[in-house]
C-alpha cells in the first residue's frame, strides 16, 4: 500500500476503537458540503469570525505594531471570504503589505487570486502552492515582519498533542516578533454548540457519510451508506465535540484492491472528528506551551469565537 489515504483508513478501521481522520472529509464534494455547513443558521463560527474581521480589522492591524512592508501569510485560505474584510481594510488605508495565501491546490490558489484581484485591484498577492511547512520555511527567513493567519477554528480539529506539535512547527518557522492570528471556538451554552454539529437538516450527517462514499470510490470499498448513521455530542466538561458514524447492523465491508475485510458490530462507532472548544486559560496554556505570548483576544459581540493574536517570543 503506497497510498497514505489507504494506509490511514485501514489503520483507523482496524484499531480497537475505530476512527477515520477528519482531514479526509475535504474532497471536492466534502468541500462543497462544508460550504453548506458554513451557511447553516446553527453553525455560528462562520458568522462570528466574519463579524470579528469585519468590525475589528483596524484594531487587529494596529495591535500588530509592524513596520511596513509586511507579509500576511494565510494557511488554508479557502474561498477567502472571511479574510477579504481584513484585506479590504488594509488596501483602503494604502498599507504596504503582501498577501500570501498558501494552499496545496494550485487551482484553488488561481481562483482565489483571480477573485481577489477583481475585487481589490490594488492588492499585492503572491499565492504559494504546496505544503504549509515547506512554504513557510522559505518565506520565514526574510527580514520582513510576518502575520500568519490560521482562521476558521481549524486548530480545534487536531487532538491536543497534534495541535501543540503543529503550533510548535509554525513557531519554529517564524521570526521573533512575528505574529499569528489564530481562530479558536470558545466554550458557550452547550445547546448552541450541540445544535451547530447535530443539525436538524442532516447536513453534517451528509458531510460524514461523504467520507464513506469517498472511501468506496477511491479505495474500491463497498460501504453500504444507508446502513450507517451519524451521531455527535458535546461534552461541556472538557469542551470537546466528538462526531461518529454508527453502524446500524452487524456488517462487513470489503476493500477489494487491498484485500481486506472490516467487520462492524451493530451500533459500533467510527469516530470521525474532534472539534475542541476552548476557554481563556486553555488558550493561554496552548500559547505558552508552544513559545507564544497571547497579545489580545478579538471576540465577536456574543463572545462565541476568538481570533487570538499571538506573538512569537
Ligand atoms: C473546519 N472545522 C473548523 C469545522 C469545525 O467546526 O470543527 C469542521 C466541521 N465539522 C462539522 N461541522 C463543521
Amino acid at each position: 500500500m503506497d497510498n497514505t489515504f489507504a494506509q490511514d483508513v485501514i489503520k483507523g478501521l482496524t484499531s480497537k476503537d475505530k476512527y477515520l481522520p477528519s482531514k479526509y472529509f475535504y474532497d471536492d464534494n466534502g468541500s462543497r458540503i462544508f460550504q453548506e455547513i458554513m451557511q447553516m443558521p446553527e453553525y455560528y463560527p462562520t458568522n462570528s469570525e466574519f463579524e470579528i474581521l469585519s468590525l475589528q480589522a483596524k484594531q487587529i492591524i494596529d495591535k500588530l505594531e509592524f513596520s511596513e512592508p509586511f507579509n500576511i501569510i494565510e494557511l488554508g485560505a479557502g474561498d477567502g471570504f472571511k479574510t477579504f474584510k481584513l484585506l479590504e481594510y488594509l488596501v483602503s488605508k494604502e498599507i504596504d503589505f503582501t498577501y500570501m495565501p498558501i494552499d496545496i491546490s494550485k487551482e484553488a490558489n488561481k481562483i482565489l487570486e483571480a477573485r481577489l484581484k477583481q475585487r481589490l485591484p490594488k492588492l499585492s498577492i503572491k499565492p504559494k502552492t504546496g505544503d504549509y511547512f515547506e512554504v513557510l520555511k522559505k518565506i520565514g527567513k526574510k527580514n520582513t515582519p510576518n502575520l500568519l493567519l490560521f482562521l476558521g477554528g481549524n486548530i480545534g480539529n487536531y487532538p491536543k498533542d497534534q495541535a501543540i506539535n503543529l503550533l510548535k512547527i509554525l513557531n519554529g518557522n517564524m521570526n521573533r516578533g512575528d505574529k499569528l492570528l489564530i481562530g479558536m471556538d470558545l466554550r458557550k451554552n452547550p445547546i448552541t454548540i450541540h445544535n451547530a454539529y447535530y443539525d436538524s437538516n442532516g447536513i453534517t450527517k451528509r458531510f460524514n457519510i461523504n467520507l464513506l462514499i469517498r472511501i468506496n470510490r477511491e479505495l474500491n470499498a463497498d460501504f453500504k451508506v444507508d446502513d450507517f448513521d451519524f451521531y455527535s455530542y458535546y461534552n461541556p466538561e472538557n469542551g470537546k465535540v466528538k462526531s461518529y458514524l454508527v453502524s446500524l447492523k452487524a456488517q462487513t465491508v470489503d476493500f477489494k484492491q487491498i484485500g481486506k475485510t472490516i467487520n462492524f458490530n451493530q451500533n459500533e462507532l467510527i469516530w470521525t472528528e474532534l472539534s475542541k472548544k476552548y476557554n481563556s486559560s486553555e488558550i493561554e496554556t496552548m500559547a505558552k506551551l508552544t513559545n507564544f505570548k497571547v497579545n489580545h483576544n478579538f471576540m465577536d459581540c456574543k463572545h462565541y469565537f476568538t481570533d487570538s493574536l499571538w506573538e512569537k517570543k
